[in-house]
């Protein structure tokens, strides 16, 4: 993506936008330095879901009176935006489902089902979220075909010299990559594994739930085949996300989920599905919520995505110099430039949930567990890490008071 001059975020300025800080945790203001796993919600977001239940709800595609044409226009309108976000060929191609983990098992179960067997082979990498790892290993296991998993150097990033010896495994299918890491915020070279994919022939399915809040996202750039994300930690609604596909691809597919909506016609000899992006939207949909999803895909759009990497990307900087200062801390992952606003770290002798614990006491809320990466704990030799995580609503004295609360917790517990 062309990189272009955008205006520097002001995260005071923003944070007025967020009712949660007007609330204070044990009677200190809040420090949330956990948008990795959920973000949270501007008015301007609250207020589109209120005043859409207030003034346009209906059930969509379904009625022909004026309240259903409302309802319908504003759903379908969401779909646009989101798909612009992502610089999607056709709307069509964008499919609302329940979150990033639901639009991966979508791709794992309907495309992986029909197109994978014995000699083929899944790749996916040491790095992965449970949710682009668990589908992708279980379809192989149901097929038949080989799993595979790129390692990953001392550093966090991908080991691209192994691919040679994956593909002798056999014809290599899917490959399914995240292109933000939720662990070490390692943003992984999905240009170079799409054309490498495509070379042999398989699709290549991205994993951009980290990466949609934070990072520009481009599919015809990225040339990937599906790209997942979720609503959630964009700032918007719980229960709603998407996933993007190439409308051959989709077209060619059998159906997910099965029953209202989604067919052409029904009879007792046979079902026929309805066209994308109907074919994959079975049963009422989380309406007023992929509503709230378009309100904060705007909200991102005029900050710029651009301003809000930078923003983390100089939170990030800073917190590796403060948390260098805290005795006994290891801190994982590759060089900022390479990485999302994320920091994963353990303190010696020290259980993460411990000094999660201990942060919290002060306000400042930090995740402790495997973060939904077993497989990469593994790598690292741990069974958990803390990880902070930002976003444009974070300040540095937030940081600060994290690193307090760490030179704390290694006094009081290490
Ligand atoms: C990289 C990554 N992939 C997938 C998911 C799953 O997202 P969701 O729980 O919204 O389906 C997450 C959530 O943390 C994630 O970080």
């Amino acid at each position: 993506m062309a990189v272009t001059a955008h205006a520097k975020l002001d995260a005071r300025k923003l944070r007025a936008d967020f009712p949660i800080f007007e609330h204070d945790i044990r009677g200190k203001p809040l420090a949330y330095l956990d948008s990795a796993v959920s973000a949270h919600k501007p008015r301007q977001v609250l207020d589109k879901l209120r005043n859409f239940y207030e003034t346009s709800y209906a059930n969509v595609h379904r009625g022909v009176y004026t309240l259903s044409e409302v309802a319908t226009a504003e759903y379908e309108g969401a779909r646009d935006k989101i798909a612009r976000f992502i610089n999607a060929p056709a709307s069509r191609e964008l499919i609302f489902t329940h979150g990033a983990t639901e639009s991966i098992n979508l791709v794992a179960y309907a495309w992986g089902l029909d197109n994978l067997g014995p000699g083929d082979v899944v790749v996916v990498t040491e790095l992965e979220h449970h949710s682009n790892f668990v589908p992708w290993q279980y379809i192989a296991k149901r097929t038949g075909a080989t799993f595979k998993a790129i390692p990953l150097d001392d550093h966090g990033e991908l080991q691209l010299d192994a691919l040679g010896e994956i593909e002798q495994a056999g014809n290599v299918k899917v490959v399914a990559n995240n292109l933000v890491s939720n662990a070490l915020g390692t943003i992984n070279p999905i240009e170079k594994l799409s054309a490498w994919a495509h070379e042999r022939g398989a699709i290549m399915v991205v994993d951009a739930a980290q990466a949609a809040p934070h990072h520009a996202i481009d599919v015809q750039e990225l040339g990937c085949d599906f790209l997942a994300f979720s609503s959630h930690k964009m700032c918007g609604p719980t229960s709603v996300g998407a996933l993007w596909g190439r409308a051959e691809l989709l077209e060619a597919m059998s159906p997910f989920n099965l029953g209202g909506h989604m067919i052409r016609s029904v009879k007792l000899e046979e079902t026929t599905w309805g066209q994308i992006p109907f074919k994959f939207e079975a049963g009422t949909q989380p309406i007023a919520e992929a509503v709230g999803f378009g309100a904060a895909v705007d909200y991102l759009t005029d900050i710029g995505i651009g301003a809000i990497e930078e923003h983390e990307r100089e939170l990030l900087v800073y917190a590796l110099e403060k948390l260098a200062e805290v005795p006994g801390l290891t801190a994982y992952g590759p060089a900022p430039e390479r990485r999302a606003g994320i920091v994963s770290f353990n303190l010696d002798g020290v259980h993460p949930h411990d000094v999660a614990q201990i942060l919290d006491m002060d306000g400042v809320a930090i995740r402790a567990g495997h973060h939904c990466c077993q497989p990469l704990m593994a790598k690292l030799g741990v069974a958990a890490t803390n990880r902070a995580s930002f976003y444009l609503y974070t300040i540095p004295e937030e940081i600060d008071r994290l690193a307090d609360g760490l030179q704390k917790a290694h006094k009081l517990l290490a």
